[in-house]
């Protein structure tokens, strides 16, 4: 063994970090709410404790703010250590351009096609036979949120589905409670719109349109129906005047309104209030209609760099995010599910065991986000918020500007 390799051998045994691994790496990424930064600060702590350092580049607003803004500087030639993204097709140009690290020889010798589940989160960061990014979390946006403190209030029992949710709201209208709290982002009203897809729409009728495009489909009476539930949900929201997901989460909080449709990720915002799922609090995924999830999610990529020191930093960080206890520690505060099966969850809460359940029974849709291209997306968000936003637009307007969207998407 030559030396300096003994040293460093001698160094890892005594827990002292090594003065080669301290490599400083600016990693960006969009979760700046309560629970959010609680899960990023568990990244944050694993690299740190490494030796290494881990430099924040978190960026405010959301994923719809932060995306265009990650991409321009890696295009531009000021990439970042890491940064997150939704695996899939968000990143796609950028591997096609080259600038993104292959991690195809580390995800080997790791064996990560055996421990990722579902693995098709693999292949969505795999690129001619590539693998470029390492999934962290499975997400799904098909939840409905619910504040026991305002069913109270409104002296209504919690609802378990969305009819019941439905036929409770004038009731919390009386107690002066907001049905449903919406964010008036785009992104929101699209994933409000896609929820609803598949839980009055059913699952045949989401896979048709969001995965194969079917715009016979999405003219459908069937699809009519969800655009009927969407303008009643909008009625549902009048007077949820918050922009921010997580502010509208925190209406549902502190019982100001009786839910909200978010993803899983509304459930960091939860723990971090201390509050307890089914004791304060309700999920519901699928609406309480059609239990189902998508298990999207988050990856990290790592733009190339010239220096080989960084190169190898990234390597650590890709390595330690897919690790067993950074998996368990990251995700018990993301609200999310752990990408690997082989982890213990004997801490899960109440919704996240719902979800592992879903998870095992196999009922998993594809995300959107990873079929659809971002063009197809901007589109169809920037209906939603129109729509959302201007009571003057029917549900049969909407769905006839969806039908076109649907009929060129790629
Ligand atoms: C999503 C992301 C989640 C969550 C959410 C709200 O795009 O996958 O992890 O952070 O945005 O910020």
């Amino acid at each position: 063994m030559k030396l300096k390799t003994l040293a460093a051998a001698l160094m890892i045994t005594a827990g002292i970090p090594l003065a080669a691994q301290a490599t400083d790496l600016e990693v960006t990424h969009w979760w700046t709410s309560g629970g959010e930064a609680a899960a990023v600060a568990e990244f944050a702590k694993a690299f740190n404790a490494g030796g290494d350092k881990w430099v924040d580049g978190a960026i405010a607003g959301s994923g719809g703010v932060a995306r265009p803004i990650i991409i321009s500087r890696i295009i531009g030639g000021d990439p970042m250590g890491a940064t997150q993204l939704n695996h899939g097709r968000q990143a796609e140009e950028l591997v096609e351009a080259g600038l993104m690290l292959d991690l195809t020889e580390i995800a080997e010798a790791e064996g990560w096609r055996d421990i990722v589940n579902p693995v098709r989160l693999l292949d969505g960061c795999t690129v001619d036979g590539k693998i470029y990014c390492v999934p962290v979390n499975i997400h799904s946006p098909q939840w409905l949120w619910l504040s026991h403190a305002a069913y109270e209030k409104a002296g209504v029992a919690v609802p378990s589905n969305w009819d019941e949710f439905v036929a409770a709201a004038p009731k919390l209208r009386e107690a002066g409670i907001v049905p449903l709290a919406m964010g008036q982002q785009s992104w929101q009203t699209q994933l409000a719109f896609d929820t609803m897809m598949v839980a009055v729409g059913g699952t045949d009728l989401f896979m048709s349109i969001l995965a194969d495009a079917d715009a016979e489909a999405a003219a459908s009476a069937k699809a009519t129906e969800v655009f009927e539930a969407y303008a009643a949900a909008r009625e549902l929201s009048d007077g949820s005047n918050v922009q921010d997901w997580n502010q509208a989460t925190n209406m549902v909080i502190t019982g100001k309104a009786g839910g909200q449709i978010m993803g899983d990720w509304a459930q960091g915002e939860f723990q971090v209030a201390n509050q307890v799922a089914g004791v304060d609090y309700t999920c519901l995924p699928g609406l309480g209609v059609n239990e189902v999830i998508a298990t999207g999610g988050d990856a990290f990529y790592f733009p190339k760099n010239d220096d080989p020191e960084i190169t190898a930093a990234q390597k650590r960080m890709a390595s330690q995010m897919i690790s067993k206890e950074v998996q368990v520690a990251f995700n018990l505060k993301k609200g999310s599910l752990p990408i690997r099966g082989d982890v213990d969850l004997s801490a899960a809460n109440d919704c996240m065991k719902k979800g592992l359940k879903i998870l095992a029974s196999g009922n998993i849709l594809p995300d959107g986000v990873n079929v659809q291209s971002a063009d197809t997306q901007g589109q169809i968000q920037d209906l939603m918020v129109e729509f959302w936003n201007d009571t003057d637009i029917t549900a049969a307007d909407a769905q006839e500007r969806y039908v076109a969207i649907i009929e060129d998407a790629d």
